[in-house]
Parts: structure tokens; C-alpha cells; sequence
């Protein structure tokens, strides 16, 4: 889960390979593997622009032993699981890798190596590149890794919820969409799992690979470096793992990836976590709207160095007010029982999470100011063996989500019995986040207010 910053992938360039050339024999109408023609122990570098690739293959004293260009009208294909098969001409090349991994790794370089800027992904379409930048250097930190690994509650869930449900993973193939450090490939494994494809665009990647090679996990844990909407696998998975999850669940737009990756899954694959539940509720803190409104009193000054700075308040109050707070609150504080918005998983679409509407009707357990509404959410994993549930709510112990809340523009005075009716309108936007849109109406006495929210840019509030 991000806060503050966030960079492209790293991906190795070189690879050792086997190489052996094809002989058709027109006679016999035959193809044979060319025994005159075969070179072991050579290493394959990986250059050149957009749409054309070169390929060098040299030998151990870095002699070039063959150099060719595979533009995006060559014809090549994977030959068995660790193996390219290229044609030129009248000349069939096998490049032979020395594992499945070094194979994914090189058929992912190749594969976007060989992308025009017209096929650009899902992922590129819907984010400004300044974002994206910001968001993967941000995950390609350790201390970053190692902050999500020490939320005890977030960590020892998904841990409980695999191992719980070990008959989902028993010699499965497992997907596991942004791996950063590679925690839940892991997990997988210790429940039995027969394979993993782990994820990660960041440049964690390259640690997530140290740790499985160090933990003599290679065989079985394939790290690859890309975006999940532009990598691909020689398979289909049984289940896919994730930890998509930013503030107030939807922050960073993760969720759509993880939605995205369900195109590798097999009929009747699982996902972990499987649905998700969004929970609003009104709230009443005159201590936290004072505090906000008077963060913009520096512009109420009218001799700063000798200038009148008033001009800017109402703008400051505006830029504070679009900040949803994120820090944790008294339960006490909520007004009314929370409603709540399910996005299963399994059903939904990448675009469903485009612009989400969600319609509420509160019913007020007490009077007095309404300041505006918070928010929170529960995840679950529905296993064959149990289901577990990751809450974030303020009745639970406290995760790194922390809860969110957002302030109305004006408080609305309501009485207890009133109904407070509405809609909060989530719209996506190509910084990786959402806008918030609220609207609110006392049914009664017909008081309105709302505001719009900027998800991005969240006040941390807590200590
Ligand atoms: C919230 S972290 C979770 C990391 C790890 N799975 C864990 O549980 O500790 C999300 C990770 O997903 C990666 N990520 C985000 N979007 C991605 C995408 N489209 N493709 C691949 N990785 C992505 C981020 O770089 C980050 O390391």
C-alpha cells in the first residue's frame, strides 16, 4: 500500500543458451536437429528499438557466434517450456534456456521489445506515466516491502488463509500478481504449491529473485519482472494470490491488474482474496473539522511580509477540504449503521471499478453534525476449508489502511430518527486513484452538502 512516492522494471538483457539450428531435408520431406551446428554454453544479450529486436549470441571468449533481428513480422514460437523456435529465411534457429524462468524472463523481454506504442497495455492506457514512475520506485524499496511485511494483522492473515485452505494449493500452479518481496509465493509453497509465477513490476523483482534462489525455491518459484497486463505464462494457473489493496481499497487502482490476470486463470480458478466489502458510515467530529478549517488560517493574514495573503483562503480551505483523512477514530463517533459495497472478484470486470456508484440511505441513531462520512473495508478468502477475513475496520486491531474519512463541505444538523439519504460517486483517473464524489441530503429537513474528494492525496493524520 503506497504513501507518499512511488519506477520502471529492471530486466536482465543477457541469457545463457544452447543454440541449434534446424535442417529440413527436402527429400524426405523431414526436419532434423543439425548436430554440426550446435553450440552449448553461450549467452544470448538482448538490444535494439522499438518493434525491432537484435539478438547476439555470443561464446565464452565473447566471440559472436550468430546476430539476428527478430522484427515484429518474424516468425517464432515456444517449443516445449524452455525453448524459441525462430525462422528467417530459409534458416530455423532453437534457442535452448537453461530453465523455464530464464525462458519466461526472455519471452517477456522479447515480447515487449517486439510492442508498438499502438499496442500499448491495459495498464499504460490508464496511467499517466509520471504516475507510474512514482508508484513502481516507491514499491522497488525494501523499506517499502518491509513496511507492508511488519503490518502483523495484514501479513499473518494471508498466511492463515493459505496454509488454512492447503487443499486449494496442493500441487497447484499458483498466480501471485505484484509479489513485491515474494511473501505469498512462499506461502504457496509451504501449502503445497507445485509452481509459482511471481509477478512484480517494480525493481524489487530482483530481490524477490535473490530470496527464492536463497530459500533453493527456483525450480519451483518463476519471478518475472514486467506489468502483469503485459507478461506472459507457458500455462494456465488454478489460483491467483494478491495483495492489491490501498487506502480505503481502491487507492492505486491495483485491483483492476488483479482483475486483469484473471485472463490466465483455468475455468473454476480461485482467487485469494475472493470478494471485498466497502463499508461507509456517517460520522460526527467537531474537533477534526475545526482542525482542518483552521489549517488554512495562514492565508487569512493580511500583512505577510507586508502582503495581504486573504485572497488565497477560500482556495487553501478548498485544497484542504478535497483531503480524505486517513487515521483511525473512536466507533462512538459514527452516526449510523454502515452500509456496505461488495466487489466480488471473481464476477467483476476491470472496468466495473472504472466509476462505481454507490447510493446511500442512513438511518440516524443520534442527534447533532453530521461532518461527513467514513469509510473502511474487509477482504475475504473464500477457501475450500475456510473462509478468513481481513478487516479493517475501527472495531478491529489497527492495520496500515488505517480508515479514511471524508469531510462534508458544511456539516448538516440532523435529528436521531432522521434519514440521511445520497450517493458517493468513485471515479478513476489516470493518477492511479479515484475522485470522490458525495452528496448528501437530510430527507426531513431537506439540508444538503457534499463534497469532492482527491484520493491521491490524502492527509495522514495519524500520530
Ligand atoms: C501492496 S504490494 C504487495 C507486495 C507483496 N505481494 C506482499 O504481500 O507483501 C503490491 C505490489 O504489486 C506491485 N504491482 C503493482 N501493480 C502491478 C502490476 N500491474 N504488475 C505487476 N506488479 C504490480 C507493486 O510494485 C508492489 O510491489
Amino acid at each position: 500500500m503506497l504513501r507518499g512516492i512511488m519506477e520502471g522494471s529492471t530486466q536482465s538483457d543477457c541469457f545463457a543458451v544452447n543454440l541449434r539450428f534446424l535442417k529440413e531435408d527436402l527429400e524426405n520431406r523431414d526436419i532434423k536437429l543439425c548436430d554440426q551446428h550446435q553450440h552449448q554454453n553461450l549467452i544470448l544479450q538482448v538490444g535494439g528499438e522499438e518493434g525491432e529486436t537484435e539478438l547476439t549470441v555470443r561464446d565464452g571468449d565473447g566471440v559472436c557466434v550468430f546476430k539476428f533481428s527478430v522484427g515484429r513480422e518474424t516468425e517464432c514460437c515456444r517449443a516445449g517450456t524452455q525453448s524459441l523456435l525462430i525462422t528467417l529465411g530459409y534458416i530455423s534457429v532453437l534457442l535452448q534456456f537453461r530453465s523455464d524462468s530464464e525462458f519466461c524472463d526472455f519471452y517477456n523481454v522479447l515480447k515487449s521489445c517486439r510492442a508498438s506504442k499502438k499496442e500499448q497495455s491495459v495498464f499504460h492506457q490508464r496511467t499517466d506515466d509520471s504516475s507510474a514512475l512514482q508508484y513502481f520506485q516507491f514499491y522497488g524499496c525494501l523499506s517499502q516491502q518491509q513496511n507492508m511485511l511488519q503490518d502483523f494483522l495484514r501479513t499473518a492473515t494471508y498466511h492463515k488463509a493459505i496454509l488454512q485452505n492447503e487443499v486449494d494449493f496442493k500441487n497447484k500452479v499458483v498466480l501471485d500478481v505484484g509479489c513485491g518481496s515474494g511473501i505469498l509465493s512462499f506461502f504457496a509453497i509451504q501449502a503445497g504449491a507445485r509452481k509459482v509465477y511471481a509477478v512484480e513490476a517494480s525493481s524489487v523483482a530482483k530481490y524477490a529473485k535473490i530470496l527464492v534462489k536463497s530459500n533453493n525455491l527456483s525450480e519451483k518459484i518463476i519471478v518475472l519482472a514486467g506489468k502483469i497486463e503485459e507478461v506472459s505464462f507457458p500455462e494456465n494457473v488454478d489460483i491467483i494470490i494478491s495483495e492489491p489493496i490501498g487506502y480505503m481499497l481502491l487507492n492505486e487502482r491495483m485491483l483492476e491488474s488483479y482483475l486483469h490476470s484473471k485472463k490466465w486463470l483455468k475455468p473454476k480458478g480461485m482467487m485469494f482474496p475472493t470478494f471485498s466489502d466497502i463499508h461507509l458510515a456517517p460520522f460526527t467530529d467537531e474537533p477534526l473539522y475545526m482542525e482542518h478549517y483552521s489549517r488554512s488560517k495562514f492565508w487569512h493574514q493580511t500583512c505577510f511580509y507586508g502582503i495581504n495573503l486573504t485572497g488565497l483562503h477560500n482556495a487553501s480551505v478548498e485544497e484542504y477540504f478535497r483531503q480524505p483523512v486517513v487515521d483511525t477514530f473512536d466507533m462512538r463517533i459514527l452516526v449510523a449503521k454502515s452500509i456496505k459495497y461488495t466487489i466480488n472478484f471473481l464476477e467483476a470486470k476491470e472496468e466495473d471499478l472504472h466509476r462505481m456508484e454507490i447510493p446511500f440511505v442512513f438511518q440516524l441513531l443520534q442527534s447533532g453534525l453530521i461532518h461527513g462520512l467514513a469509510f473502511w473495508f474487509d477482504v475475504a478468502f473464500v477457501g475450500s476449508q475456510v473462509t478468513v477475513w481481513l478487516s479493517t475496520s475501527p472495531s478491529e486491531p489497527l492495520t496500515h489502511w488505517y480508515q479514511v474519512r471524508c469531510l462534508l463541505k458544511t456539516p448538516l444538523f440532523a435529528r436521531a430518527g432522521e434519514t440521511l439519504t445520497g450517493k458517493v460517486l468513485l471515479v478513476a483517473n489516470k493518477r492511479q486513484s479515484y475522485d470522490i464524489h458525495i452528496a448528501a441530503t437530510v430527507e426531513q429537513s431537506g439540508f444538503k452538502s457534499g463534497n469532492v474528494l482527491d484520493l491521491k492525496n490524502p492527509f495522514f493524520r495519524y500520530a
